[in-house]
């Protein structure tokens, strides 16, 4: 598979990415309760399988080899393919969701398109808005993220506009958070020290050159010295902090 426009080959992933990127319990909820009632569920950018519930017939599709070669025995195996040319009829599914993926296409209003053309019911974005507020420590050290995320995700009405009009859900990242993307470890900082950590985090392939590697030596040493603590130790305690995690719902059962 060739990488995808942002950049990132997850065919070239290490095994250590399914060891990072699983289901996290408490966001899972949030996204099956958007699904409402819906008996089939298309999974978009399926990747291993995080997410997938249990309870409804899922139909994943997915682009790189190695992620559907990573998916676990219990799921169903995924389709090959992209969210821009879905090879399903008109009105196929009841939901549909697109988790943590929209950021890696080719063209966004396709795929929406596409979801739109083959979903009955609701479509369930998970996604980040880069221009919000968030109490997130990592630009400080990496300052050089904050253009990279604006660039990967562009702001969130391209995204409303793109389903046809969408309700925004903010997500609560707790402390605990199982899927180590990078705001869940806003209280687990010695986590980023750790290159295969970083691996399963897709935005680092988009930093100029050296930027990651400045910001993990001024983090590495600040938590050596307790400044990283003296700063932003309290969020140590917290259960959960306001950030920039998304849900965008779309879809035919929405008034709009
Ligand atoms: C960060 S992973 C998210 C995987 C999964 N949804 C999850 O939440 O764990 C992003 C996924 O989007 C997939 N992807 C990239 N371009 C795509 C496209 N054009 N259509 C569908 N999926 C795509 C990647 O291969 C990758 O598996």
């Amino acid at each position: 598979m060739k990488p995808s426009p942002s950049g990132f080959d997850y065919d070239s992933l290490n095994a250590e990415y399914p060891g990072h990127r699983v289901t996290d319990p408490a966001l899972a909820e949030q996204i099956h309760k958007q699904l409402g009632d819906a008996k089939t569920v298309l999974n978009v950018g399926a990747g291993t399988g995080s997410y997938e519930p249990e309870d409804r017939i899922v139909v994943a599709i997915e682009p790189s080899e190695v992620m559907r070669a990573h998916r676990s025995s219990e799921l169903v195996p995924a389709i090959a393919g992209r969210v821009e040319q879905l090879p399903f009829d008109d009105d196929a599914f009841d939901a549909a969701m697109a988790l943590l993926t929209v950021h890696h296409w080719e063209d966004l209003e396709r795929g929406c398109a596409e979801l739109r053309r083959v979903t009955r019911g609701p479509i369930v974005v998970m996604t980040f808005d880069p221009e919000a507020e968030t109490e997130f420590w990592l630009r400080d050290y990496v300052p050089e993220m904050k253009e990279v995320e604006l660039w990967r995700y562009g702001p969130m009405e391209r995204v409303v506009e793109a389903l046809g009009g969408a309700e925004i859900v903010k997500l609560d990242v707790t402390r605990d958070c199982r899927d180590a993307f990078q705001v869940a470890l806003y209280a687990r900082p010695e986590w980023f020290l750790r290159d295969e950590v970083r691996a399963a985090q897709s935005a680092w392939a988009h930093l100029p050159s050296g930027a990651e590697e400045r910001g993990i030596e001024r983090l590495a040493a600040d938590l050596k010295s307790g400044e990283w603590d003296r700063r932003y130790g309290k969020l140590r305690e917290r259960s959960s902090i306001t950030c920039q995690l998304r849900l965008v719902v779309g879809g035919a059962k929405r008034s709009s």
